[in-house]
């Protein structure tokens, strides 16, 4: 996988401005984000000082909102890390497939939205950073 931390990207996502509160909108048609979106997830109640992630994915591609609050996104390529705040529900973080990756420093209350490219499929995980390395060497 020829992914690099440097193909990761923070998107503004469009806002409609209200005094009562904004709203923001994505769909598959208008191309805000580079894939068609199959699954929304999200995260929320993460206790204090948890992380989250230490993983991979084979051919998932995600963006990575705070919805609400703020947490740090660590990429790691297996030569390069960038570290990532993200704490605006009007960014999202575009992550290619075949990147490490941990969410770690939940403000209280965060919610991290999470659009993915495919459906939940356990066999697209990387768990083991050792194996991670050789995945990334070997493609
Ligand atoms: P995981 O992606 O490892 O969470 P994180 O990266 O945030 O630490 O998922 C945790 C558990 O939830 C794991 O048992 C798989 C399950 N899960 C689903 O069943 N469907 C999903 O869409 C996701 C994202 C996770």
């Amino acid at each position: 996988m020829k992914s690099s931390v440097y193909n990761a990207t923070v998107i503004e996502l469009p806002k409609i401005h209200n005094v009562a509160g904004n709203i923001t909108a994505i769909d598959n048609t208008e191309s805000i984000i580079p894939f068609d979106v199959k699954r929304i997830y999200y995260l929320y109640d993460v206790p204090g000082g948890e992380s989250r992630g230490a993983h991979a994915h084979k051919e998932l591609q995600q963006l990575i909102i705070a919805a609400s609050g703020s947490f740090d996104i660590t990429l790691d390529d297996g030569t390069t890390k960038r570290t990532f705040n993200l704490s605006k529900p009007y960014y999202g973080l575009y992550l290619p497939s075949g990147i490490w990756r941990e969410i770690n420093n939940f403000s209280s209350g965060a919610i991290c939205l999470v659009l993915a490219s495919h459906v939940y499929k356990a066999d697209d995980y990387i768990r083991d950073y050792e194996q991670y390395l050789k995945f990334k060497k070997s493609s």
